[in-house]
């Protein structure tokens, strides 16, 4: 077995405040939250088209793409790796893979902003004490204050009839387990930095305004 204090932190020369200093930039994380189909993901690629298009460096994280590889789910592993391999390190909908999911996440994008990255992310992650962990995670690597959860509040009416990938008629027809909002819990942001109505009210772009207006007044850049 390891033990945790073999395993000891190193700090390197190029340091997280000359990364920052060289980009012009604060490393932070905005984390979208928010139901399957809420125009998290849509605002988050606005919001990463406008910063780009004023010289930042940013990354994106969207929870389809990361569940193709860092977090696959077993059926994935299955493919070039053992069942039990596929079993241990796979990642579903349960409560302890979303867990395990957002953690994964989380340590990537604190590991981002480390490089002075302004960091956006795009997952559903409904659980508040996993979004509290992130908050932790990526705290603990930076400052207060560099993580930011904006929540996309989009009615689960309205994401259901927008339904673009047909999740929720599968959700209904109980063809998809623990699906958030249906069968699953969706915990609201109690205090987040960002509150975006959703619905028909704002384009995503005005709403990646909204995000982008408050990083230039908080300094980021
Ligand atoms: S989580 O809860 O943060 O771990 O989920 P995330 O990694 O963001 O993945 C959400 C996307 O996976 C699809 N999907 C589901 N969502 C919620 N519940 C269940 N059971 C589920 N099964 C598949 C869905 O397309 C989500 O994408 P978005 O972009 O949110 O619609």
């Amino acid at each position: 077995m390891t033990n945790p204090s073999d395993i000891v932190w190193h700090d390197h020369a190029v340091n997280r405040a000359t990364r920052e200093q060289n980009l012009g930039q604060r490393g932070v994380v905005v984390w979208f939250t928010g139901l399957s189909g809420c125009g998290k993901s849509t605002v988050a690629n606005e919001l990463d088209c406008q910063l780009s298009r004023l010289g930042r460096s940013t990354m994106l994280l969207d929870g389809d793409n990361i569940r193709h590889g860092l977090c696959a789910p077993p059926d994935r592993l299955r493919t070039e790796h053992s069942e039990a391999f596929a079993a241990r390190f796979g990642l579903g909908f349960g409560s302890m893979d979303r867990e395990e999911n957002i953690r994964r996440i989380g340590s990537v994008a604190a590991l981002m902003a480390s490089a002075g990255l302004i960091t956006l992310t795009a997952f559903v992650s409904p659980y508040r004490k996993d979004r509290d962990h992130v908050r932790q995670i990526v705290e603990a690597a930076g400052r207060e204050g560099d993580f930011i959860e904006v929540f996309v509040d989009t009615p689960l009416a309205i994401c259901e009839s927008r339904d673009p990938k047909g999740l929720y008629k599968k959700a209904r027809a109980g063809e998809i387990k623990h699906f958030t909002g249906i069968s699953d819990p969706y915990e609201l942001p109690e205090n987040p930095e960002i509150h975006l109505p959703g619905g028909e009210g704002m384009s995503a772009a005005e709403q990646a305004s909204v995000v982008l207006r408050w990083l230039i007044a908080r300094n980021v850049f």
